[in-house]
């Protein structure tokens, strides 16, 4: 006969596993999830279905076979995420004929006034940071070619030129959304006046990834970030990328699937804590996809699944702390360093003790196990994803098998201690016709710019 108190236990983790259960999804759904999607990047494609679409499918005007690139000195910008950064870019050539990059940076925070203040507010701040670099570099009196990362969804009209479609990740700022944002870039320079710049592409993050591990593996033809948020590029035959003229040769497509469920297709699947985060993001109704996946909501999912069980008397003795009860203090860092637990529970006590409560193990082996919940789902979800983006590539290609290789970078994918093999798993249970390499990028953002830069004053020229 099992003990009282072992009965209230495995009642009490019967009761828990329910309520995480409704995070696994079955290889079917996840199946269903991919086809959605490939419905939606067709839709993003074509003229007639664009607007409609919720996976925007953008042109990036980056293209295949660059034919060469100018070797030196090329400034890299890189605004997507928590902090701002200026990279100076050394391009030459290596003894094969290749690339051969060295990089220095410097990090900048973004104040969060500058978030959600006005266009000119941003883009001097910006003016700013870079005036600040080319002093500490003593290089002011050159005008360097400029890269410019940023990763938000952006319709281009060239590479040099796009405009901002909306903001995502938390930014606010006004007077951007519809404006072309490299004009305002060369605005706010020319308003300092203390240094010049020729801006000469704009680039997504997925893409400069995407580039910047094309260097070291020319099988790659896919780029992806998993970090504060969540996109994938990859190279479109131009035949189907109906928003641009030209039918030869290929161009890469920002796909921005994190918008992906905006007109409906993730209903099915959403969970309470999904409505909850998504209602108190600013941008309520956009980007659901991404705020299953993203670092920006993995924490904050997290923390509603605990409030949830300790409402059902399934956790804390039913009591949170105050800091528990806070919206944002469960960052999507502690996922990781909670799933980092060895076995002795000692990081997962060590967490939840920072946010006031005092655990039992049952407690620490629950919030574990709704940790884990929320970031395979993450992983899985978004494998969905990737698997629709290489098997369209895949039937484009006409081939049994393909070759590929995807560069990927975020902090997601490459802090968090399990997503990235929860990921890889199920990407190739997805895609199995498919011999998928996963490459790490590392500066990729700002090399990649660079890089595109190099390509973009050789075509120039
Ligand atoms: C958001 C942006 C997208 C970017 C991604 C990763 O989804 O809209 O442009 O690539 O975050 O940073």
């Amino acid at each position: 006969m099992p003990s009282n108190r072992a009965r209230i236990d495995r009642g009490r983790m019967q009761k828990v596993q329910q309520i995480l259960s409704e995070f696994h999804l079955q290889k079917e759904e996840l199946l269903e999830v991919m086809q959605r999607i490939q419905q939606e990047m067709e839709k993003g494609l074509r003229l007639e279905t664009h607007k409609t679409a919720s996976v925007k499918m953008l042109p990036t005007y980056v293209r295949s076979t660059p034919d060469g690139s100018e070797v030196g000195d090329f400034l890299a910008l890189d605004l997507g995420g928590t902090n701002f950064r200026v990279m100076l870019v050394k391009v030459s050539e290596d003894a094969q004929g290749g690339w051969k990059i060295e990089t220095s940076n410097q990090m900048y925070d973004i104040p969060a006034d500058v978030m959600t203040g006005t266009a000119e507010m941003l883009f001097d701040y910006i003016a700013q940071c870079i005036s600040n670099f080319l002093d500490q570099y003593s290089m002011k009196d050159k005008k360097l070619p400029l890269g410019f990362t940023f990763s938000f969804p952006v319709r281009h009209e060239d590479i040099d030129k796009g405009i901002l479609l909306n903001w995502t990740k938390g930014f606010k700022t006004s007077g951007v959304e519809g404006n072309n944002v490299v004009g305002l870039l060369r605005d706010a320079i020319k308003r300092r006046g203390d240094f010049e710049m020729d801006v000469v592409a704009m680039v997504n993050d997925t893409v400069a990834t995407m580039i910047s591990c094309y260097y070291e593996d020319h099988s790659c033809e896919v780029g992806m970030i998993v970090g504060t948020g969540c996109n994938a590029c990859y190279m479109e035959e131009m035949k189907n990328v109906e928003l641009v003229e030209g039918e030869e040769g290929r161009m890469c497509v920002n796909t921005e699937w994190g918008g992906f469920g905006d007109t409906g297709e993730l209903e099915k699947f959403r969970l309470e804590y999904d409505c909850v985060v998504d209602e108190a993001s600013v941008n309520p109704g956009y980007q659901l996809y991404e705020k299953i996946i993203g670092g920006k909501y993995m924490g904050e999912l997290t923390r509603l699944v605990l409030l949830k069980l300790v409402n059902q008397n399934l956790l804390f003795n039913g009591e949170a702390s105050q800091l528990m009860k806070t919206r944002g203090s469960f960052e999507t860092r502690l996922l990781s360093q909670i799933e980092s637990d060895t076995g002795d529970q000692k990081q997962i006590y060590n967490v939840l003790t920072t946010l006031g409560v005092l655990p039992s193990k049952a407690d620490c082996e629950i919030v574990h196990l709704a940790c884990e919940s929320v970031s395979t789902r993450a992983a899985h979800v978004c494998a969905a994803g990737l698997a629709g983006v290489i098997n369209r590539m895949w039937k484009n290609k006409c081939k049994e098998t393909m070759k590929i290789t995807v560069g990927i970078d975020g902090s997601v994918y490459k802090y968090h201690p399990h997503f990235k093999h929860r990921f890889h798993t199920m990407v190739r249970e997805l895609a199995p016709c498919c011999d998928i390499t996963f490459l790490q990028s590392n500066e990729g953002s700002g090399r990649g710019a660079a890089l595109i830069s190099a390509v973009a004053c050789k075509m120039a020229s």
